[in-house]
C-alpha cells in the first residue's frame, strides 16, 4: 500500500517512562533563574564562593597535565577513577577517623551522580527509603526516578531522632547529613552519631552518609563521620565541589566491599568514567597539600559572611522568626512565626529585591511551609545586609502593597 501523499505524517509515539512521572523541575534551579535579573540579592542558591576558585593552581596544573601525561589524560580512563586520586581520598579519609581501602573508592562525576547510581543500586519500585526532615533536595531528585515510597524520619537541631528510626524499619537505607546539612545547617553531635549507629545497627538498617560539608566548620572540626563507626553499614559519598569548584564535578563513593562491585557496573552503565582530565588536574592540585592552605581561606571568608548573616537576622527579621547559627557549611534555615507560607512570600520578597528557597522544596513528607533557607557564602556583607533587610520588608508589608 502506499502511503498518501497528501495526508499528514503521523506523530511520532514516544511514550514516556513510568519514572518521568516523579521526576520534577528542581524548584532551585527555576528560583536561579529569576534571581539572575540585575539587581535582585539572591540568597537562595547553593553555590559556592566563586572567589574561592583556586584558578591560578588550576592554570599551572593543567598546564602540566597536558604537558606530562597528555594522552593519557585525553584518553578513556578506568570506571574506579584514576588510582592515585583513590588513594588520596582514602588517607584524607582517615584522617577523619575512616578505614579506607583505596579499593573501596570509586570517583564519581560529582556526589551527585553518587546519588542516583547508589538509588540504582538499592532502590526497587516501591521500596521505603527513610530520609530526615527537612533534606537535600537533589537527593530526593536522585532517589524519585527509582520510585521509592518514604519514610521521613523526625529531627530535632541535633539530628534525626533515634527512637524515630523504628519507623525506618525494614528501610533499604536511610539518608543522613550530619554535617551543617543542607538545608538546616545543623550539625549532629557525638553522642547523636553514636545513638543513630547503635540503633540503626541494631535494626539493621544501612546508612547512607552525604558529606559535602565537613571541611567548612568555623568553630570546630565536627565530630567523626557515621561511615568510622560502622563502616560495613555505611555508604559514604564526599566531593570536591565545596572546597575546590563545583564545575570541575568531581565527588566520590566510598562503599562497603560487597557492594563495590555492582556499584561499578552501575558506573560503567551510567557514563563509562568520571572525565580523566579533571581527576588528574585535581590531583595535581591537592598532592602537595594544597588543601590544608586553601580550605581555611575558604572557612574564614565564609565564617565572616555567616556572622554577617547573623547579625543582620538578629538586627531586622520581627519578632517570632527562629534560626540557629550554623556552626559550618553554607546555609540559615529560618522558621517563620504563624502560618506564612514562604512559597507565596517568595514573589514578594522578589518583587521587592532579594530571594531565598522556600522550605517545602526540602520535605519528602508533609512540608513545613512556614521555613525557608538562606545561603549566606556567595553574597558580600553589606549585601547581606541589604538582603535580610528586604526580607524583613517582604514579611512585614502586607501582600497587595508589594504587588506592583
Ligand atoms: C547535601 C548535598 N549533597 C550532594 C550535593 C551535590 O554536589 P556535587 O554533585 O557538586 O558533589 C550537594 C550540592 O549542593 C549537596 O548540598
Amino acid at each position: 500500500m502506499h502511503p498518501d501523499p497528501e495526508a499528514p505524517p503521523p506523530s511520532p509515539a514516544w511514550a514516556l517512562a513510568r519514572r518521568t512521572g516523579r521526576m520534577n523541575p528542581s524548584i532551585v534551579r527555576e528560583i536561579l533563574k529569576v534571581t539572575e535579573r540585575p539587581g535582585i540579592i539572591s540568597l537562595a542558591g547553593g553555590l559556592p564562593s566563586p572567589d574561592t576558585f583556586p584558578i591560578e593552581a588550576m592554570q599551572e596544573a593543567s598546564r602540566r597535565v597536558l604537558a606530562d601525561t597528555p594522552h593519557e589524560a585525553l584518553q578513556y580512563a578506568a570506571s574506579e577513577g584514576y588510582a592515585p586520586l583513590r588513594e588520596w581520598v582514602a588517607q584524607d579519609l582517615g584522617a577523619s577517623g575512616m578505614r579506607v581501602d583505596p579499593s573501596q573508592v570509586l570517583i564519581t562525576t560529582g556526589s551527585q551522580q553518587g546519588l542516583d547510581l547508589v538509588g540504582k543500586l538499592l532502590i526497587d519500585a516501591g521500596s521505603r527509603v527513610a530520609v530526615e526532615s527537612p533534606t537535600f533536595l537533589g537527593a530526593l531528585q536522585a532517589f524519585n526516578t527509582f520510585e521509592p515510597e518514604y519514610v521521613t524520619v523526625p529531627c530535632d537541631d541535633d539530628g534525626p531522632l533515634p527512637a524515630g528510626l523504628d519507623a525506618a524499619r525494614g528501610a533499604r537505607f536511610l539518608y543522613l547529613l550530619p554535617n551543617f546539612q543542607n538545608p538546616s545547617g545543623r550539625c549532629t553531635s557525638l553522642p547523636r552519631r553514636h545513638e543513630l549507629v547503635q540503633v540503626a545497627r541494631s535494626a539493621g538498617l544501612p546508612l547512607l552518609e552525604d558529606n559535602p560539608y565537613g571541611d567548612l566548620w568555623f568553630d570546630a572540626p565536627p565530630p567523626p563521620p557515621l561511615a568510622s563507626l560502622w563502616p560495613e553499614g555505611t555508604i559514604y559519598l564526599g566531593a570536591f565541589s565545596k572546597v575546590l569548584a563545583p564545575g570541575l564535578r568531581l565527588g566520590y563513593v566510598v562503599a562497603p566491599e560487597a557492594l563495590y562491585p555492582k556499584l561499578l557496573q552501575a558506573k560503567q552503565a551510567a557514563d563509562l568514567h568520571t572525565p580523566g582530565f579533571n581527576q588528574r588536574l585535581v590531583h595535581e592540585v591537592i598532592r602537595d597539600g594544597f588543601l590544608a592552605r586553601h580550605v581555611p581561606e575558604i572557612r574564614a571568608r565564609y565564617r565572616a559572611r555567616r556572622d554577617a548573616m547573623a547579625t543582620a537576622l538578629a538586627a531586622h527579621l520581627p519578632p517570632g522568626c527562629r534560626w540557629k547559627v550554623p556552626s559550618g557549611g553554607m546555609f540559615f534555615w529560618v522558621e517563620l512565626p504563624g502560618e506564612i507560607d514562604t512559597m507565596a512570600l517568595l514573589p514578594r520578597a522578589v518583587a521587592g529585591g532579594m530571594a531565598f528557597v522556600p522550605g517545602a522544596a526540602f520535605y519528602a513528607g508533609p512540608p513545613a511551609r512556614h521555613t525557608l533557607r538562606l545561603s549566606f557564602v556567595t553574597v558580600p556583607p553589606e549585601q547581606i545586609d541589604l538582603g535580610i533587610r528586604r526580607l524583613a520588608q517582604a514579611l512585614t508589608t502586607p501582600p497587595e502593597r508589594t504587588a506592583s
